[in-house]
């Protein structure tokens, strides 16, 4: 939710900037701007309404020298957005700007007491407050940028990630977080700032990932200095990235939702490396070989989590309870933060988040932190916010994942939620050796049967434009595949604009089944398994009231396929595997939907990536 960068070196900032925001575009996409200070002293401000492409544009003819700079990539939160409310902000004097990721909450009351002080607002935003607070502080003080930071930050409650440049200071930068990611990359003199590590991977493997409260000083040829709120100094911890460029470059697909779905027997592969061991059959978590006790002793699981990887959570519930016997709650974390619930001494939240900043999930961890429970996170993203709050948890090691629908990042959560049901059923003796063997074995072959089933591109492809005059479609399906049925819908409603529901599929006759028609798409989850025959069922009631069904079945199947229009086949495995590959053929329907429609399937209308706001 809205991506910022910074730099300040030996080179010219803007290009650095630029291609910073476009790694970043992915977190939101409403306007762009960038602020240089040159060494002139001054302090240019561009931004513009739209894509990243638009400011470069815009840019054109303007004076963009300058070796320190600020650069951001708006998802709207306060105010539309606009020219006017796109980052950076100046502050009155125009001798400071502000870049911000994430909300301030009581910016009203402080931009009150800023009008009173004589400030004028340019903007609708919150974050214009932040840069006023900051110069307010500086005139009344009379300190310096990196003080006044520490001083304005202190009256702020809420969310940041900022960065702010100083006019007349091109040896500056000054940078803070409280619950919105910031990194910090160390180069051979030169600094560089992000809100991930996609801009600076380019430049230097060298990062320090900002604790909440801390404001960093970069000074031109000086260490860096890194205070607390209180201005306590503190010691920078370097880490080293291992990410590779090529990983967040497109690789020759059209786009990146299209290359991070074919990466999934790879992204698979990682996230089952070191803890599958395929002589053996034998899954070994090492995040979880010291809290067995911890899973013995606990009366329920809750899992938490938002969109997608809520669905992988569901699954999670059907792992959990069958190979476990927990019982298992999943709950959306805006609502499980909120509604005071009742969390038990021994209760086990296992927290899922492909970036690891989500703020729902976030604050529902905090809520169960805070009454005892002991936290296990599952996420994508090394040395995220989620990933720093668990008391244990374990990386998908998906790769980084840029389209903002999320593929990869929901199978490699499955699968780390399989290798977890079948690591404590193993421990607590509810599973036998011959099924947990069984099932681990086609667990460690799953890549090979996602392959399969990619092989099916141009078959999908052929039937999504078919429906690309669906302004509705419902997906049914049952047990491990109810989820999987949601999941599909979810992504053909975000990158298509079509409107879509994810149904239990005997839930259908209770209401759903009066939308049907000969116009109506019902994509049926149905693959051979203990359900089947009640699924087949359902399809038949569907096709009595004429609906046009595309169904997911098992290779082979012949009943299905009477009634249906459309059949993807999925090659057979174990019934709590099937939502590793169901999913894939619904990824590549909803994908192939939008691109025939005409969608922007990498960055859809009104949203981004990952949500680090209320
Ligand atoms: C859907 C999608 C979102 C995310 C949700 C949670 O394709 O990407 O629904 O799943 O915003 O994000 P994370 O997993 O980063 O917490």
């Amino acid at each position: 939710m809205c991506g910022i960068v910074g730099y300040l070196g030996d080179r010219q900032a803007f290009d650095i900037l630029i291609k910073g925001l476009h790694r970043l575009e992915y977190r939101g996409y409403d306007s762009a701007g960038v602020a240089l200070v040159n060494d002139d002293g001054n302090l240019n401000v561009y931004k513009t309404k739209g894509k990243v492409k638009n400011l470069e544009e815009y840019c054109k003819d303007k004076n963009i020298s300058g070796t320190v700079g600020i650069a951001h990539t708006r998802w709207a939160t306060h105010g539309e957005p606009n020219d006017k409310n796109a980052h950076p902000h100046y502050s009155q004097s125009k001798n400071l700007a502000i870049i911000h990721n994430g909300i301030i909450e009581n910016y009203l009351s402080l931009k009150t007491f800023l009008i009173n002080k004589g400030y004028e607002f340019k903007s609708e935003t919150d974050t214009e407050v932040v840069v006023q607070l900051i110069e307010y502080v500086m005139q009344e003080q009379k300190c310096d940028l990196y003080k006044a930071v520490h001083q304005a930050l202190s009256q702020v409650v809420g969310a940041y990630a900022i960065g702010v440049v100083e006019r007349n200071n091109p040896n500056l930068l000054i940078a803070a977080r409280k619950a919105s990611p910031l990194i910090v990359g160390v180069g051979e003199n030169e600094y560089f700032l992000a809100s991930d590590a996609s801009p600076i991977i380019e430049y230097t493997n060298k990062v320090i990932y900002l604790n909440d409260e801390e404001v960093v000083k970069i000074e031109r040829n000086q260490e860096i200095e890194i205070r607390n709120l209180k201005s306590v100094k503190l010691q920078p911890t370097i880490k080293e990235l291992s990410l590779n460029l090529d990983d967040i470059e497109k690789g020759g697909f059209d786009h990146f939702m299209l290359k991070e779905i074919f990466e999934q027997p790879k992204s698979l592969a990682l996230c089952m490396n070191g803890r599958l061991n395929k002589e053996l059959n034998e899954i070994k978590l090492s995040a979880i070989t010291d809290y067995y006790e911890k899973f013995e002793k606990c009366k329920r699981i809750v899992i938490t989590a938002c969109g997608t990887s809520w669905h992988a959570g569901l699954i999670g519930k059907y792992l959990f309870e069958s190979l476990c016997r927990i019982p298992v709650e999943v709950e959306v974390a805006s609502e499980f933060r909120y509604r005071n619930p009742v969390i038990l001494p021994d209760d086990i939240l296992i927290a899922i988040s492909q970036s690891g900043e989500t703020a729902d999930t976030l604050a529902a961890m905090e809520l169960a932190k805070k009454q005892g429970a002991f936290v296990f996170g599952i996420c994508n993203v090394v040395g995220s916010s989620v990933a720093r709050m668990t008391d244990t948890g374990v990386y998908t090691h998906a790769g980084p994942e840029i389209g903002v629908a999320s593929t990869k990042a929901f199978t490699t959560q499955v699968a780390v939620l399989v290798m977890t049901a079948l690591a404590v059923a193993k421990k607590l003796n509810t599973i036998t050796e011959e099924d947990y063997h069984r099932i681990v074995k086609e667990l460690s072959v799953i890549e090979t049967k996602i392959e399969e089933i990619l092989k099916q591109v141009d078959t999908i492809k052929d039937i999504s434009k078919i429906f690309t005059y669906a302004k509705n479609f419902i997906y049914l399906g049952r047990g491990f595949n109810y989820p999987v049925a949601m999941e599909g819908a979810l992504k053909l409603k975000e990158i298509s604009y079509i409107h879509a529901e994810g149904y239990p599929a005997a839930e259908m006759k209770h209401g759903p089944i009066a939308l049907i028609d000969e116009e109506m798409p019902i994509v049926v989850v149905a693959p051979h398994y203990a359900m089947y025959q009640k699924i087949l069922s359902n399809v038949q009631e569907v096709k009595a009231r004429k609906g046009r069904i595309i169904a997911i079945v098992s290779q082979g199947d012949e009943d299905i396929k009477k009634n249906a229009d459309y059949t993807i086949e999925i090659p057979s495995t174990e019934e709590c595997l099937s939502p590793l590959l169901t999913v894939i053929p619904l990824q590549l329907l909803s994908y192939y939907i939008a691109v025939a429609k005409g969608r922007d399937v990498d960055q859809p209308r009104n949203l981004a990536k990952s949500v680090t706001v209320e």
